[in-house]
């Protein structure tokens, strides 16, 4: 079982994360790097996947290699942002089921309101992991978690790019068993929500809108 928030450490995601961050980095250098950067969360999301083994021959022998129990995972997306985690986390499990969520927040409620679902069948079969580069106010996270357990998705985590305290809280609130991997958790939300010192929107930043 992953911890319920694994901080992604490694040199090289932090230093294309730093890269990410800077204001004057290019539309164009923005999208390598979040694709890069997705490989390496990918790695540490899916580690502690269920295994088991499959009889082979290799030139020399027979043998009982390892391989990935159970059916092909499942990516979420939440868009619009998600799509730039998916991209790079698709060419490391090419295999893998997608689905997306799309979600908008009511400026009167705060809250977010669904507006587009297609998820992949027999959710309760998969690991599902629920991608979003960031984990801000948390509430379209837990919303969208809430919506892939309503489905029938049993074992979910969340992958995101930048973490907000109250982001994490708002998670472990309403989805504790929801583990959550991060290259990073930043120190608050400003009034709009943004995470601070973070990145900016990382919609616009990937898709070079404003
Ligand atoms: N969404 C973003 O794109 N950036 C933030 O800082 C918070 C939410």
């Amino acid at each position: 079982m992953l911890d319920h928030l694994t901080v992604v450490s490694h040199p090289l995601v932090q230093h294309k994360l730093s890269i990410m961050r800077d204001k004057e980095t290019s539309t164009a250098s923005f999208r390598r790097l979040l694709r890069e950067i997705s490989l390496l969360l990918a790695y540490e999301v899916t580690r502690e996947l269920p295994m088991t083994t499959e009889r082979i021959e290799t030139p020399l022998c027979a043998m009982d290699a390892p391989t990935i129990d159970g059916k092909k995972l499942a990516l979420i997306s939440i868009l619009r942002a998600g799509n730039g985690l998916l991209d790079g986390i698709l060419e490391l499990i090419p295999a893998a089921r997608v689905g997306f969520v799309g979600l908008y927040r009511d400026p009167e409620t705060l809250q977010p309101v669904q507006y587009y679902c297609k998820l992949p069948d027999r959710l309760e079969e998969r690991v599902s992991i629920v991608v979003d580069p960031m984990l801000a106010t948390g509430n379209s996270s837990a919303a969208a978690v809430e919506l892939l357990k309503k489905a029938g998705a049993r074992e979910i985590r969340f992958l995101c790019l930048l973490a907000s305290p109250e982001g994490i809280a708002r998670m472990k609130a309403a989805h504790p068993d929801v583990p959550i991997v991060t290259a990073a958790v930043d120190s608050h939300l400003d009034d709009h929500g943004y995470i601070v010192p973070g990145l900016g929107d990382a919609g616009d930043r990937m898709f070079g809108t404003r």
